[in-house]
């Protein structure tokens, strides 16, 4: 470079970059301790992206020690001299980056990893933590508890929002999503079941080591290694679709008749949405009352007793909505909830059952006093309401307006478009709303305002 040139460049340039010129280290880039949720700010973490998850896991379901590795495969989108994982309670016994030890520290839910030399912009690394204790569960704004939860012969394993990180080091938001692999070795006499394919199932000295692979992207909240004595069913659909049933014998009675519905749940729902986004299906129908929920972990809901036909109606239609089409903020819940509580109404409608349109008279009829009033779904304040009854009735109500608007015809047709094209990826209200007045021509901004934004109980649409 001539002498003028660069004495000119030098002259203009900020420090930073003069002490880059100088052959000074360029500024530390230590990734975020969040992702930038506003509901959850430390779920998630800046500066890399999670392509896939290698677990390895050895449950004692006497003493419920949890030994585990964990190897991720990332990719630096920024250059880092540092940056976080999520993960919580366990204690962590090695921690590499590639080949090299790495340095590391906890604070509260971050485990701050300090790799030996910075990891480039773009550059693929792979991190692998050892880790051992006693996991457990985490207890999420609403009171409810999320996580590796212990039972009496297993435990069950849910996630959302934030449990992933109690049995695995994570990047724990679904802005992130990736494959996964899982290798769980429990006492001879238990199944553990992730989620995916069943790839093998191998009993060496009173162990049963069991493998699954989950091949399309998932976000951490929707892993699962549920643990238990189950009986097991597996078949696959004529639509070629591996269907894997565990059952707590406690509920088998209960959930025989459910479980049945299965495949043709799974085709009515692809006739309405497109086809089922994942390889596998299946249910995972745990003795665990305590805890209150069942989740849509990806390809294979888990339940916390025997489900009912609507819950598997709804669990299933989130394969759709929220595990193949994710969130990008939590404050979009209604994105999950709202769909998989309107697809109960049209299942209802479509067998012999209410009509959606009753189903929404008999909620609209509530007193403007009624709970089902108390926030917007669309704006549900915080963690702590992303389940509330707002976000599931009212985000369903919210789209009969729409279907009331636009019309049967324009509605389905919305509602395949945004599953198929955001299909293994995310997407906001705001993209939504575009897309359904793209579809159907109209201006819809009024109606998507007053049933997701407005407080109070709107007026008649
Ligand atoms: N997404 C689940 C469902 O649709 C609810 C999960 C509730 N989780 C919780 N931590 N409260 O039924
Ligand atoms: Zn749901």
């Amino acid at each position: 470079m001539p002498k003028a040139v660069r004495r000119t460049f030098v002259l203009v340039t900020t420090p930073v970059a003069l002490a880059a010129l100088l052959g000074a280290a360029a500024p530390a880039s230590t990734g975020s301790p969040g992702a930038g949720d506003p509901y959850f700010p430390l779920a998630g973490n800046g500066g890399y992206h999670v392509g896939h998850y290698d677990l390895t896991l050895r449950y004692d379901t006497g003493s419920g020690r949890l030994d585990g590795k964990a190897v991720l495969t990332a990719r630096a989108t920024e250059r880092l001299t540092r940056f976080d994982l999520d993960f919580t309670g366990l204690t962590v016994t090695g921690l590499t980056v590639g080949k090299a030890k790495a340095g590391f520290r906890r604070s509260g839910q971050e485990l701050v990893v300090t790799p030996q030399r910075a990891l480039r912009k773009g550059e693929r690394f792979t991190v692998t933590v050892t880790y051992q204790g006693k996991p457990a569960p985490v207890t999420d704004p609403d009171g409810s508890l999320d996580g590796w939860i212990a039972t009496d012969d297993g435990a069950f394993v849910a996630g959302e929002p934030q449990g992933a990180m109690t049995w695995f080091p994570a990047n724990n938001h679904p802005t992130d999503k990736s494959s996964y692999d899982f290798t769980i070795t429990v006492p001879q006499g238990r199944t553990a079941v992730a989620n995916g394919v069943l790839f093998s199932r191998r009993t060496v000295h009173g162990r049963t080591t069991f493998r699954w692979h989950q091949s399309e992207p998932m976000a951490a909240y929707l892993a699962t290694a549920t643990v238990g004595k189950f009986k097991v069913e597996q078949f696959t659909t004529g639509n070629g679709i591996r269907v894997y049933n565990a059952v707590d014998a406690r509920e088998a009675a209960a959930s025989a008749p459910v479980l049945k519905k299965l495949p043709s749940v799974l085709e009515w729902e692809s006739k309405l949405f497109g086809p089922y986004p994942f390889r596998a299906a299946g249910s995972i129908v745990d003795h665990a009352h305590n805890v209150g929920y069942a989740l849509e972990t990806q390809s294979r809901p888990v339940y916390d007793r025997a489900p009912d036909l609507s819950t598997l109606v709804h669990e299933n239609a989130h394969q759709w909505f929220g595990d193949s089409v994710s969130l990008t903020s939590w404050k979009d819940i209604w994105l999950n909830e709202g769909f998989a509580t309107y697809t109960e109404w049209l299942y209802a409608e479509q067998h012999g059952g209410d009509s959606a349109q009753k189903t929404f008279d008999a909620l609209y009829a509530k007193p403007a006093s009624d709970g089902l009033w108390e926030f917007p779904p669309g704006n549900p304040g915080s963690g702590a309401n992303i389940f509330g009854t707002p976000v599931y009735a009212r985000g369903a109500m919210t789209l009969h307006a729409l279907r009331t608007a636009v019309g049967d015809r324009a509605f389905f047709l919305i509602l395949r478009a945004w599953a198929s094209g955001h299909r293994y990826g995310h997407g906001t209200t705001a993209q939504f709303e575009h897309l359904a007045q793209r579809v159907s021509g109209k201006d819809l901004d009024g109606l998507f305002r007053t049933w997701l934004d407005t407080p109070g109980k709107p007026n008649r649409p």
